[in-house]
This record gives C-alpha cells, structure tokens and sequence, in this order.
C-alpha cells in the first residue's frame, strides 16, 4: 500500500441509504493515486505481424518506436536514429544489432547503445507478450 504523503488530496464521497429523500451521509476520503514513475502499458502489435528476423515501426503515445523480432523475443527501441533521424524500424538486423538504413550506424536492440561508441544510444523499452499481442511499458 502506498503511503499517503499528507498533502495528498481528499474526495469528498456522498452515499444515500433507502427512500429519495433520505439522509446524505457525506464521507470525506483521501484520494488513491498511482504514483508518476509507474510505468504505462500500451498494446503496439500482434506477434504473427512481425516476422523472425524483421523489424517495424509502431507509434506509442505519439513517440515512434522500432519494434524487431529476434528469434522469437521482441525487442524495442527508439524509431529514430540519433545520428540524422532515420528510420530504425526499417533498417536491416543481425543478431542483437540494427543496421540504420541512411549510413549504416549499429544499435543494439537490446540496450539501445551503439557499436560506434557507448554513449551514443537510442531508449530502449520492455516489451511484454501476452499470447499473440504485444505491450509497450513507457515511463513518463
Ligand atoms: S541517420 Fe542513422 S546512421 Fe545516419
């Protein structure tokens, strides 16, 4: 259970019990709120949409992502190449790397860092699958 901090706002509930007209009893409560740094859970894809091997690109919450199947486990990162903005999602992959298709520059798809140089790096995010559909957890 999460702690209320004691600025938290309150919720003023009103119940009538029997005949309209009855007595409002008014329940003054403290609101529940999720705390910010949860995660968000988008559904981006269906599984058979991507093929082994493949890559594409979907847009979550208006960010576009490239989402790639590697033998079966989906991996997702940024959609757009740092170097000038291309399409990552469109690019060619082998093994663990995608290859941008403007000049060629490598992003690992599972942590988003590139061969060239570790600080250079695209976001990466979780891909959860539940049965054939996949989800997108994005932090704010
Ligand atoms: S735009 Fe990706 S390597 Fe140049």
């Amino acid at each position: 259970m999460t702690d209320l901090q004691p600025n938290t706002p309150c919720l003023t509930l009103k119940y009538q019990f029997g005949e309209p007209g009855s007595e409002v009893i008014s329940v003054h409560v403290r609101r529940f709120f999720v705390p910010f740094d949860m995660p968000r859970t988008v559904k981006i894809a269906k599984s058979y949409d991507i093929e082994p091997g493949e890559g594409t690109t979907v847009f979550a919450e208006g960010q576009r992502i490239a989402v790639f199947n590697s033998g079966g486990e989906f991996h997702a990162i940024s959609d757009t190449c740092v170097h000038a903005g291309a399409s990552l999602g469109t690019g060619w992959l082998q093994d663990d790397y995608v290859a941008c298709p403007l000049h060629g520059w490598r992003f690992n798809i599972k942590t988003g860092v590139s061969d060239i140089h570790k600080n250079i790096c695209v976001d990466r995010f979780e891909v959860h699958q539940s049965g054939t559909d996949l989800f997108l957890s994005l932090d704010d």
